[in-house]
């Protein structure tokens, strides 16, 4: 496990919620994995595999000849991901429970992939050294992670709406849990400190959604209510100004009639190396 907690809790909504974020950044995965050279036949290790769609997407580039293992310090998420990989009949990937810093594959894997995981590591530096143990000589790395910057613009339009709020009480949250900012952007310095050569080759990519026609205040309001014990813990906001239970009408009620445009940070970044 993280030394920092972990900031969202474990819940049916909340894998739901990575589920459908999943759905959201997938297109920025699966370039990463092309570009990687994620190819049939594949060993792939995924470091902090949650709900299990990082695995699920490169079990769909190794086949049935290949095969990925996921692993979660979190039984739950380990158990949710095993079901859908069973409903999905994917029989080349499999999920194990446990910490990925202290996990050791034999043989090695080809490829180690992975998420929005080294931001909440208290370390990522180390978390990555401890991560290519499992790497065989030659293998590729690609992982991919947000940008959240405490101190940059809100990424909402209009500025003077409740979600903009919202996005400053996420923010809030995610800084008093210690999650690293900036991380999508610190991935290529990263690796260059953990012994690799990234490739120049680097993709961004921002979710941008809208309200209240789009998901936008649903995706709101799920990321607050799994991220609650942080949000209040950071004195940003109290229970009742968040007000869960009703937050997603208000958002709807406050949003003008131009509608709301953004996300609740400003994007993913993806970059991928070969180990030397
Ligand atoms: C934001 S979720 C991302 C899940 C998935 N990679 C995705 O993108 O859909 C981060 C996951 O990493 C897991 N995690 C965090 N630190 C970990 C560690 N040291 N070892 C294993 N899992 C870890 C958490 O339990 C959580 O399920």
């Amino acid at each position: 496990m993280t030394e920092k907690p972990y900031p969202f809790r474990s819940s049916e909504g909340e894998r739901r919620r990575l589920v459908a974020q999943g759905g959201l950044v997938a297109p920025l995965t699966r370039r990463l994995f092309e570009k990687a050279g994620l190819e049939p036949g594949m060993r792939v290790l995924d470091i902090g595999s949650g709900a299990g769609d990082v695995a699920l997407l490169a079990a769909e580039f190794v086949g049935p000849e290949g095969t990925v293992i996921g692993v979660d310090s979190d039984p739950a998420q380990v158990a949710f991901a095993e079901r859908r990989a069973a409903a999905d009949r994917s029989t080349n990937v499999r999920f194990m429970a446990g910490d990925f810093r202290e996990i050791e594959l034999s043989p090695p894997a080809d490829a180690v992939v992975g998420r929005l995981v080294l931001m909440y590591a208290a370390d990522p530096l180390d978390a990555l050294r401890r991560a290519l143990r499992n790497l065989r000589a030659g293998g590729v790395v690609a992982l991919q992670e947000s940008v959240i910057d405490y101190e940059g613009p809100v990424l909402i339009e209009p500025l003077d709406c409740l979600a903009a709020k919202v996005v400053e009480w996420f923010r809030a949250g995610f800084k008093h849990a210690g999650v690293q900012p900036r991380m999508g952007m610190r991935l290529f310095g990263l690796m260059r400190a953990a012994g690799l050569d990234p490739s120049v080759d680097i993709d961004m990519s921002v979710p941008i959604q809208q309200g209240p026609e789009g998901a936008l205040f649903e995706i709101l309001t799920s990321v607050v209510r799994s991220q609650m014990p942080a949000i209040l813990a950071s004195g940003a906001a109290t229970a009742a100004e968040i007000d869960i239970e009703t937050l997603e009408q208000r958002l709807s009620a406050d949003a003008p009639a131009g509608g709301v445009v953004g996300y609740f940070n400003s994007g993913h970044v993806g970059v991928w190396a070969r180990k030397p």
